[in-house]
């Protein structure tokens, strides 16, 4: 029996570099020794990609994409076809764990600036897969057909209608395929999400992989040290364990505790309060009827956020959409030379919890009606999330002179000064003056912080891996 595999996989490796690739990307793929927590959300990414990609095949059995079957069909899953509900639950859930495992993902490649050389590819392909994902479950969205999927899909793509000259509207008739979101849109969002994006994405995922497998890259880790510039006399890194069977089994215990909590989700809490599943998406969709809050799935709600709280159309469509593009330079403005937070300064550590914070709440406001109060905290935390790339670039170097430290905090100062005057509305003078104290303490802390104190420093890099 084994000479008959053996001589099966010697002839496949004749044909088809199937070995080749197992070593290279597993058997004799040198990881660091030190992973921690945070590196499993890549695997379990891919695990949620996998759910979502064979969930996706069989609801599209059932599924009929036309405005007037689409709501009823997705009932009919849920109450006849066997274990559709299971199927259907499976799909609205991954979605969520998705965005959950590939937020944490992101975060950790900020902890220990993964982004940086020699990965910057690595992170734009990641970056492209994020812009996927995000338009994969916007499509997606449409697809049950109910209030919220109607009116969500309504609301964004007349956000292109603010495009100046003419151009919105001949823009957003052409995504809608009509005047109004209708069968059309439902048809072409339904090509899109079931057909296009996945086709994308699977691309990109796997050239994500690659360039993190290629030659002198390789995986970083939580101390930030390249385990590659330090070799044996065999060639392997001496701070490297081969991924199989080593992180293959690591991985499995990880895999498990989220299918757990997967399962749990799916089985007793599918709607997640309305945060994976919306009530009014319970509802068909009535173009003749607003919901009272029209308001995206928890994962878009930080760049809502944003665009809600500035009350120029235009200029909230481009201020959230900066909020998403800026993330492709990350690796272009923080240059410093120590890769883990481990080894960076208080006021560097303090920096990426304030941003990690500021994401949650901006999050959090885009699910709240938007009342003046809310609006307005809204902008400061937008001012806060994009004052944070600046600083990011300001913390390169580990020391500023005062001159650079005095005209960075100048350009920023004036900066939200102008936006305050651009919008200044004497009936809220009050809450403006009270809210701005946020952004200026923000300053104050973290550009004259490294002036006035020695918060700033960095710490010694070790040269091998310390755990
Ligand atoms: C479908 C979504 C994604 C999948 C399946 C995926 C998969 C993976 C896998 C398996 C790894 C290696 C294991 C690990 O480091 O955890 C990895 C590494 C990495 N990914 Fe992703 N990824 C996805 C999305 C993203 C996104 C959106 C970004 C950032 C914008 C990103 C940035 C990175 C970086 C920087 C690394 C290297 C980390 C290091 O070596 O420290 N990935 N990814």
């Amino acid at each position: 029996m084994k000479a008959l595999l053996t001589g099966l996989l010697d002839w496949t490796d004749a044909r088809f570099p199937l070995t080749k690739m197992w070593n290279e990307h597993l058997g004799q793929y040198y990881a660091p020794k030190n992973f921690n927590f945070w590196y499993y959300f890549g695997v379990i990414a891919t695990i949620v990609l996998v759910i979502q990609l064979v969930t996706g095949i069989w609801l599209t059995m059932y599924y009929k994409p036309s405005a007037t079957e689409a709501f009823a069909s997705v009932e009919y899953i849920m109450r006849e076809v066997p274990y559709g509900w299971l199927i259907r639950y499976m799909h609205s859930t991954g979605a969520s764990f998705f965005f959950i495992a590939v937020y944490l993902h992101m975060f950790r490649a900020l902890l220990y600036g993964s982004y940086k050389t020699p990965r910057e590819l690595v992170w734009v392909f990641g970056m492209l897969i994020y812009l996927c994902l995000m338009a994969e479950a916007f499509f997606g969205y449409l697809l049950p057909w109910g209030q919220m999927s109607y009116w969500g899909a309504q609301v964004i793509i007349s956000l292109f209608g603010a495009l100046p000259f003419g151009i919105g509207e001949v823009l957003s008739e052409w995504i809608r395929g009509d005047f109004v979101v209708s069968d059309a849109t439902l048809n072409r969002f339904f090509a899109l999400h079931v057909a296009a994006i996945p086709l994308v994405l699977l691309g990109l995922v796997g050239a994500h992989i690659l360039a993190l497998h290629h030659e002198n890259v390789g995986s970083n880790n939580p101390d930030g040290v390249e385990i590659k510039k330090q070799k044996g006399a065999d060639g392997i890194p001496v701070d490297g364990i081969p991924f199989h069977p080593f992180y293959v089994v690591k991985d499995l215990m990880g895999i498990t505790a989220m299918l757990f909590l997967f399962a749990v989700v799916v089985f007793f809490i599918p709607e997640f309060g309305g945060w994976f599943l919306e009530s009014a998406n319970f509802i068909p969709a009535d173009p003749l009827q607003t919901p009272e809050h029209i308001v995206p799935v928890w994962y878009f709600t930080p760049y809502y956020a944003i665009l809600r709280a500035i009350p120029h159309k235009l200029t909230g469509v481009i201020a959230m959409g900066a909020a998403v593009m800026i993330l492709f330079v990350l690796p272009w403005l923080d240059t410093h030379p120590i890769k883990s937070i481990r080894y960076r300064s208080f006021l560097f550590k303090a920096l990426i919890m304030t941003f990690a914070v500021t994401f949650v709440v901006l999050g959090y406001l885009g699910t709240q009606p938007a009342t003046a109060l809310f609006s307005e905290i809204g902008l400061r935390f937008g001012e806060l999330y994009f004052a944070f790339f600046v600083v990011l670039w300001f913390y390169s170097k580990d020391e500023r002179s005062p001159q650079t430290t005095y005209i960075t905090f100048a350009v920023l100062l004036v900066a939200m000064l102008l936006v305050d005057a651009i919008r200044f509305d004497e009936a809220k003078s009050g809450l403006m003056l009270a809210s701005a104290i946020a952004p200026l303490a923000y300053l104050v802390v973290f550009v004259l912080g490294p002036l006035a104190t020695n918060l700033n420093v960095s710490k010694p890099v070790p040269a091998r891996v310390t755990s």
